[in-house]
């Protein structure tokens, strides 16, 4: 997820793209630019902030049309060259690209045979070459053609030395026009453009716009169409955070296109994301995941993926604690998981790993983060820029990351193969269907917020998740609360139970629905009120708890990801009641870079 802006009219561009670019730097800020056109194109870009941009360019940079970007990386680490605006071979188009192309490794080596030079690593640059080859003085046309032979998600604009317009278009990634008198604004999302106009217009998918000072002209496969056009009355804050009360809620919901954006980035299933070093044909027998927080509740996940479809034995470290006590041998395969790519804990432990021979797989959010560079190998989530500091969709992408990382490898029947797979392509709608009940959930977090303590419980792969629906309530809604495994409460803690102590259970159709429901009839003869998270249709446990929150039908396997959404919507309807900073709560920050 980037930001990329456009302007045209009779004003000089280079502080309005830079003024839009801020308002986007949510979408992205690890490197941006900006190309304007006077004469010839004139392109700033580096691996730094918009402001920090600013102070680089010189005072007076003409023209009265020019595009701009802030990027989020996917392809490439952030430096000068990787960021946008890339240009073709003769420095006259200039294009700046929010989204994904598939298919650009193919597209890159076709062009490079018919004599085009690339100097970036990024997917984008395939676009200005693309548009080059087709193009007659007709920019528009010429992009049209490019577009056609590329795969994957793109909202771009383009711009022509000499051309009075700029040409934009979108397939999977949103972009909008603003409406001024004379001047006209492109941009990936309103906040951009709000303090000059608040006149939009939204472009549709396979949309084609170009676009000059007096007039916007929108067509799809060469054929005029029209676009309503809409008044936003938002702030530019509620606009950044796209109408959502606070960034958890908006990331929250990012879930479905987050998970099909993850797994959409990985190729098949039989290629890995990532070699587990093998000895012979039989993998490590060590297999170690080591993360921080809520990373290590995804860990702790993982080790049940991992053994249940490797067949191997695996174990999880705290990276804060491996610094003291974990052993490595040469049967080591570690996999290290840090959404930030920069939590110090996990950064020490990698570079213990690497020091004593044992090779790295980092899982991360950020690419060209100080943990994707030390990394022998690297798997990306595709999660975008994770804000609110409540990390959710970055944890539901490193879920999907593990299943895929262990899937090639999985010792099941292809059947099972099969099913698993459709389950996966399945989950973004078992999501959105969880998103669609939370009106529910939130009932239920105006109950849960007038308590002090709660407890978490689950068993199996959704014991982690009872830690994480424990995490997420304590970081944003300040009530204590405790994820436990099911069957360790009557080891003690059972003594807190009583009245005042609500106890929430994740219940699987699993080998542990027998023991939790049994669990669930324990804690309620020690007074506690009960909330269930039970799959749609269990009137067992609704029989027996004070209130369940009633979640689609999924693979077991599979069921830590819509449990999590459901208690991430819980924690935050339960924080809002308390009226918590949900955003940013006291004491914590988004990456922990101090041991
Ligand atoms: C989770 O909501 C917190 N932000 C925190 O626990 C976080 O998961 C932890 O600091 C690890 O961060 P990382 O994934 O960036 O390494």
């Amino acid at each position: 997820m980037c930001g990329i802006v456009g302007y045209i009219g009779e004003k000089q561009a280079k502080p309005i793209l830079l003024n839009c670019l801020s308002h986007l730097e949510y979408r992205g800020y690890d490197s941006c630019g900006i190309a304007v056109s006077a004469g010839g194109l004139e392109v700033y870009k580096d691996a730094i902030r918009v402001q920090a941009l600013e102070k680089t360019l010189p005072k007076k940079v003409n023209g009265k049309i020019g595009i701009g970007h802030t990027r989020w990386a996917t392809h490439g680490e952030p430096s000068q060259v990787n960021a946008h605006p890339h240009c073709d071979c003769s420095g006259r188009i200039a294009v700046v690209h929010n989204g994904v192309i598939n298919n650009f490794q193919k597209l890159k080596q076709q062009l490079s045979s018919e004599g085009h030079r690339f100097i970036s690593e990024t997917d984008t640059e395939v676009i200005p070459h693309l548009i080059e080859k087709y193009y007659d003085g007709d920019l528009a046309k010429a992009t049209e053609l490019a577009l056609r032979e590329v795969e994957g998600s793109y909202a771009i604009a383009v711009l022509v030395a000499d051309e009075p317009k700029l040409v934009v278009a979108r397939k999977d990634s949103p972009l909008i026009i603003g409406i001024g008198d004379r001047e006209n604004f492109v941009a990936s999302d309103v906040p951009a453009i709000m303090d000059y106009t608040n006149r939009v217009l939204y472009l549709e998918d396979g949309d084609l716009g170009v676009v000059t000072p007096e007039d916007i002209r929108v067509s799809r496969h060469g054929v005029a169409v029209d676009r309503e056009r809409h008044e936003i009355s938002w702030s530019i804050e509620d606009a950044q955070k796209g109408g959502y009360a606070h960034f958890m809620l908006k990331e929250i919901h990012e879930q479905p296109k987050v998970i099909r954006d993850t797994i959409g980035g990985y190729l098949s299933v039989t290629e890995p994301i990532a070699s587990l070093t093998m000895a012979g044909d039989t993998l490590l027998p060590d297999m170690l995941i080591l993360a921080c927080g809520t990373s290590y509740h995804a860990a702790l996940i993982g080790k049940y993926i991992l053994e249940q479809l490797l067949r191997v034995s695996v174990r999880t470290e705290l990276a804060s604690e491996f610094n003291y006590s974990g052993q490595i041998s040469s049967g080591s395969q570690a996999i290290v998981i840090t959404q930030s790519g920069e939590t110090a804990d996990s950064l020490k432990a990698i570079k213990r790993l690497k020091e004593e021979g044992c090779p790295v797989i980092v899982i991360t959010n950020v690419v060209g983060s100080t943990a994707s560079r030390i990394a022998d190998q690297v798997v990306y989530t595709r999660a975008g820029p994770e804000i609110s500091v409540a990390a959710t969709k970055s944890f539901t992408a490193q879920l999907m990351a593990l299943y895929w990382l262990a899937l090639p490898y999985a010792k099941i029947d292809i059947r099972r193969l099969d099913s698993l797979i459709m389950g996966l392509r399945q989950l973004p709608g078992k999501v959105q269907q969880v998103l669609d009940n939370e009106a529910v959930i939130s009932e239920y977090a105006r109950q849960l917020s007038k308590y002090k303590n709660i407890f978490f419980i689950s068993r199996g792969v959704n014991f982690p998740v009872a830690l994480e629906g424990a995490l997420k309530l304590k970081e944003i809604s300040y009530i204590h609360a405790e994820g436990y495994a099911a069957g360790e409460l009557k080891h003690g803690s059972f003594a807190l139970l009583g009245s005042g102590t609500p106890v929430v259970a994740i219940v699987a159709q699993d080998n542990t629905y027998e023991a939790m429901l049994t669990n669930i009839k324990e804690v309620k003869a020690r007074k506690s009120p009960v909330m269930a998270l039970v799959e749609e249709g269990d009137e067992v446990v609704e029989e027996v708890a004070d209130s369940v929150i009633a979640l689609p039908q999924v693979d077991a396997l599979f069921s830590p990801v819509v449990n999590t959404v459901a208690l991430q919507l819980l924690a935050y309807y339960t924080a809002k009641e308390r009226g918590c900073p949900i955003d940013f709560p006291r004491n914590l920050a988004k990456s922990v870079t101090v041991e």
